[in-house]
């Protein structure tokens, strides 16, 4: 397994500058800052879309420690575009942080049709040529899953009642999901939650599931802001089963207010997000 959580520490970067950036076709809102790309390798590459890609979602991408934040930064979503001018254009490409970049790699790793994209057209291959760790600006942006609901899917291996695993699909919004709670539906009782943990990736589990139906509720923190949502009905029917997906109902949209400061240098106590 090429895709593994190497890290335990998220390390942290300093604050970025906009004032040094002089390129004045972009707009303040770009506030890009400086990162690099890599081509996955075609296997890992393969063995995450199985996992992670959504129809028309943004492409997945694997990525370093600073990112993949020991998990916290899986569903987030940013614009890449590599700063060499003469091969990329447009709007680069979109991503979102499917996976921890294996041994030590930092910045982005992108399948090759995400790295091509950021490609002018008809210059994948001198992008292509560049190798690796090319440079590239980026910023985060929402995610957008147009007409989905945030979803849960139960993962395999898990075992009605008890053994819960679930994973998080369209996380809309500049959003790190921090918590999750479930809990038995209960009619005259309040819920008791019980924490799920993060195990890897999207992945959070929980050995204490209750017998179904079952209520979510989970912490969504965009920026320095959090907030608790919680499905109003039941999510996981009483015959819940590995494999399948369900509704939450709930559309998380969150973006940070400011996710970074272009007329000053930025000196902590920002909400920019990673
Ligand atoms: C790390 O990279 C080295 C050399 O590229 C390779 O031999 C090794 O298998 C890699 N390890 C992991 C865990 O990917
Ligand atoms: C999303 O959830 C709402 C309830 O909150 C529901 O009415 C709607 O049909 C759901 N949308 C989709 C696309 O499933």
């Amino acid at each position: 397994m090429a895709l593994l959580l190497l890290f335990t520490i998220s390390l942290l970067l300093p604050p970025a500058s906009c004032s040094s950036f002089s390129n004045t076709n972009y707009y303040c809102d770009w506030c890009p800052r400086h990162s690099t790309a890599s081509l996955l390798p075609p296997a890992a590459a393969m063995a995450m879309a199985k996992e992670e890609e959504i129809n028309g979602g943004p492409h997945v991408a694997a990525a370093g420690a600073e990112f993949f934040r020991d998990g916290a930064g899986c569903g987030a979503c940013y614009q890449l575009r590599c700063a060499d001018r003469r091969v990329c254009g447009g709007d680069g490409v979109k991503v979102v942080v499917a996976a921890g970049a294996a041994n030590r790699t930092a910045g982005f790793q992108l399948p090759r049709e995400a790295f091509a994209a950021m490609a002018r057209s008809g210059m994948a291959d001198q992008l292509a040529a560049l190798g690796d760790n090319v440079e590239v600006q980026f910023r985060r942006v929402p995610c957008e899953y147009k007409k989905k609901n945030l979803t849960v899917r139960v993962e395999e291996g898990s075992r009605n009642p008890g053994q819960l695993g679930i994973r998080f699909l369209y996380q809309g919004g500049q959003t790190d999901i921090a918590a999750v709670e479930i809990a038995a539906q209960a009619n005259h009782t309040p819920p008791s939650w019980r924490p799920m943990a993060r195990l890897r990736r999207r992945l959070w589990r929980t050995t204490r599931a209750p017998t179904g139906p079952l209520r979510l509720r989970l912490v969504v923190t965009a920026g320095f802001s959090g907030k608790w949502l919680r499905a109003h009905d039941a999510v996981l029917p009483a015959d819940w089963r590995p494999g399948q997906e369900y509704d939450t109902g709930l559309r998380v949209t969150d973006v940070a207010l400011r996710t970074c400061s272009c007329r000053s240098r930025v000196t902590g106590g920002s909400e920019e997000l990673r």
